[in-house]
This record gives structure tokens, C-alpha cells and sequence, in this order.
């Protein structure tokens, strides 16, 4: 087969854009060169000669020897408006901003529809594990009940810093910062927003239903204190940011990012540092497991390589799976079992919010309660800022044989928290 050579118009030159820079180089075998690079700050020193760089979009944009525009820089809206117009344009696109492709997922099918050029992003999940072209060509069916995993390196990285190497969560999340690893906005990956965005895309591969954004509950890991944490370290678990959908009978999907604690024979215990991990569960193959480095520049730019490779055949997403938009397949009907801190004052607003109860705990400095709640009680009780609560599992009837629903017996009594 003839492939095609791509001329590349490269948007944003950060630790991504450089990563890709060095990677290209670094694999001649590609047909593909970047021809010009648009960046936005004229006064940053950079590593390579500045007759390759312009400060003009258009000089990408309306270049017709340019076929392919690559989109890494950090402005979801800016980088919006970039994709759009390329599309329009006839230029293939690959992106790896995630907030970008979740805040407009179903305009972009349209672009790409209208215009019949192709749309990758498969760095924007997960950087190097090849997730998202997995589901739309080997799960094409009925046949996938759940998705679920860690889909943000940062997060996993200062979560793993501060329960192996009792590192502070500042401290850890300078670090991932320093590696190249944060949003530039950290609240992006601490908050869970990345990690929704990032689960909205793969819902939409997976169950071909295209949420928006604000119908995925999410919390992050920056609530999480030093009770939760000893809470893991006495039963032996860890604790983990966890994105999952799932398939309701009725074809609606559930998708929520949460912390959860993780026990040591579940695969996703052993993913750490600024890996992730997605576990994929079928009707008859059972449990699949994906893992790789979440994030970085050279895990990124693998991803966004990968992609560049599959436009030199003409690859594209067909989106087989994606349904017609009158019908929002979301729900949020689900029930889970979980572990609140809260503080004594609150104690009446928390108890109210469980369904049944099953331990309490109380003390001088904090209180918990471990039980069964709704999504949507869970999601009041996140409103409320003092307390935290982590998933233990999903126990609806409908889905909680797929899941693991092991009770945590309380082996060992919790020590006093000073
Ligand atoms: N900030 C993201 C993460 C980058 O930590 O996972 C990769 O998408």
C-alpha cells in the first residue's frame, strides 16, 4: 500500500510539541515533517533555530502544502477554534486536548462528517496506551459492560509519592509538575476534571454515547485525608483516582471519576507512579487489562506518532457506534458503597444522605461512616467541602456482578488518629 507523506503544521511547542519535535527525528521511517510550528509567546527561548516557528495561525492555516495540523497546546478554546478551522480547511487533524475534544465531541463528529477529513486523538487518553482505537475497532459490539481505571498520571503519581514514600501532597504535585506530568492548571488533574474528560471520550468509543462534560460526576484527590489515608494503610488497600462507565440494561450510561480504594488483588493496585491502567469487562472474554504511562512528553508523543502513522493510510475513526443525539443515554440511577469523613457538626446531613450504614466511627478530631448511598446523595454530600468520601464499590443489582463487590470485612480496629 501507498502511503501518503504528510507536511505538518504543528501547533504549541511545550514539553509535548518538543517531545514530538525529538521523536520525529527520531523515526525517519515515517513519511511525515513538520513544516511550521505556531506558538504563541515571541519572547521564549527554544531549543531549535526561530526561522521554524510562526506566531501566525494563518500561516498554517492557509498553507496548502500543509496536510495535516497537529494540535498540542494548552487553550482548549483556542485549540477549538484551531481544529475547527483546519477541518474546514480539508486538513487532517490530531489533537491530544482532551478538554477541547469532550467539550465539543459531537460538533467535531459533524466537522468531520461535512468536510470528510479525519480527526485522531488517541494521546488524549491515557498517552501511551492505545485505548481509544482499541474500543472503536475490536470492541465493535454489544459485548463491552464496563470500562474502568486510572486515566490521570499526575494524580496516580502523587498518590503513589505520598503512600510509598510518605511524601507530602504539595511536594508530590511539584514534582509531577516538574516532570512535565500537571496540566498547567494542576486543578485539571487534582480536581478530576481531566480524568472526566478523558472518560467522556472513552464512553463515547466504548458505549457510543457522547456525554457532556457536566453530566460526569467527578471528584478528585484533593480532599483526601490523613484518615482515609490510614484508613488504606490498616486494610492493606490503596487509595486510587477511578474513571468508570458502564452499561446500564436500558443502554444508558453511568460514568463517574471518584477515589476509590483499591485492594492488593485488583490490577489497578499495582499501577503506580505516572502509569495507568484500564480494565475493559466483556460478556464473554471477561476481564481485559491496558497499561502504560499516563502521561509525559514521550509517552504523548508516541500516541500522537501512532496517529500520524494511521493517517499515512488514510485511517479514521468511523464513530460505528455513536448514536443520533435525541436520545442523552445518561443516568445517574446507581448505587454505591462507600467511606465519609466528615466533621462531628455534620454529622446528621451525612447520616441522612445513606441508604443503609454499616460502620461508624468517631473521634476527638473526625468521624466516618462506611455504607451504602446513591450516586446522587454521594454528589450532595461532595458539595458539602469538609468532608471526603471514597468509592468502595458499585453494588447495583444490574451491574454489581460485574463489579467487585467483596465486602470489606473490618479485619482490624482503626487506631486513634492523633
Ligand atoms: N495531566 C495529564 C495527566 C497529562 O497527568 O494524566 C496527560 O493527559
Amino acid at each position: 500500500m501507498k502511503r501518503k507523506q504528510l507536511n505538518i503544521g504543528l501547533f504549541g511547542f511545550g514539553c509535548v510539541g518538543y517531545g514530538l519535535y525529538e521523536v520525529l527525528e527520531k523515526t525517519p521511517t515515517l513519511k511525515a515533517s513538520i513544516k511550521k510550528i505556531c506558538v504563541k509567546n515571541k519572547a521564549k527561548q527554544r531549543p531549535i533555530p526561530s526561522d521554524r516557528f510562526t506566531f501566525d495561525r494563518n500561516d498554517i492555516l492557509n498553507d496548502e502544502e500543509i496536510n495535516v495540523v497537529v494540535e498540542l497546546i494548552d487553550d482548549a478554546d483556542s485549540a477549538f477554534e484551531i481544529v475547527s478551522a483546519a477541518l474546514r480547511k480539508g486538513k487532517a487533524v490530531v489533537t491530544a486536548n482532551k478538554k477541547m475534544i469532550a467539550e465539543h465531541l459531537q460538533e467535531l463528529i459533524a466537522l468531520q462528517r461535512t468536510y470528510d477529513v479525519p480527526l485522531l486523538y488517541e494521546a488524549s487518553c491515557c498517552a501511551s496506551i492505545p485505548i481509544l482505537r482499541n474500543l472503536e475497532e475490536y470492541y465493535d459490539n454489544e459485548l463491552l459492560d464496563s470500562v474502568e481505571g486510572i486515566v490521570n498520571g499526575s494524580t496516580n503519581y502523587i498518590l503513589t509519592k505520598m503512600s510509598e514514600e510518605s511524601q507530602s501532597y504539595q511536594n508530590a504535585l511539584s514534582e509531577a509538575q516538574a516532570k512535565g506530568y500537571a496540566e498547567s492548571n494542576p486543578l485539571l488533574d487534582t480536581g478530576g476534571f481531566d480524568a472526566k474528560y478523558k472518560l467522556l471520550i472513552i464512553a463515547a468509543h466504548a458505549f457510543g454515547g457522547v456525554l457532556k462534560p457536566d453530566q460526569i460526576f467527578n471528584a478528585g484527590i484533593d480532599r483526601i485525608g490523613a484518615l482515609e489515608q490510614q484508613y488504606a494503610k490498616e486494610k492493606g488497600l490503596k487509595i486510587k483516582l477511578i474513571a468508570q462507565a458502564f452499561k446500564k440494561p436500558d443502554g444508558s450510561i453511568i460514568a463517574f471519576v471518584a477515589p476509590k480504594f483499591i485492594k492488593a488483588t485488583d490490577k489497578l493496585y499495582q499501577v503506580n507512579d505516572v502509569y495507568n491502567g484500564v480494565t475493559l469487562k466483556t460478556a464473554f472474554s471477561e476481564d481485559q487489562f491496558f497499561v502504560g504511562k499516563g502521561a509525559g512528553a514521550y509517552p504523548t508523543a508516541s500516541a500522537v506518532i501512532s496517529d500520524l502513522s494511521a493517517l499515512t493510510y488514510d485511517y479514521r475513526y468511523e464513530y460505528k457506534k455513536i448514536r443520533s443525539n435525541d436520545h442523552v443515554p445518561y443516568s445517574d440511577d446507581v448505587l454505591l458503597k462507600a467511606f465519609v469523613r466528615f466533621d462531628a457538626a455534620d454529622k446528621a446531613f451525612v447520616s441522612d444522605r445513606f441508604e443503609e450504614i454499616e460502620e461508624q466511627f468517631s473521634n476527638a478530631s473526625a468521624s466516618y461512616i462506611i455504607g451504602e448511598i446513591a450516586l446522587t446523595e454521594y454528589i450532595k454530600l461532595h458539595e458539602n467541602t469538609s468532608t471526603s468520601a471514597i468509592l468502595i464499590s458499585v453494588i447495583n443489582e444490574e451491574v454489581g456482578d460485574k463489579f467487585d463487590i467483596d465486602e470489606l470485612v473490618a479485619e482490624t480496629e482503626l487506631s486513634d488518629i492523633a
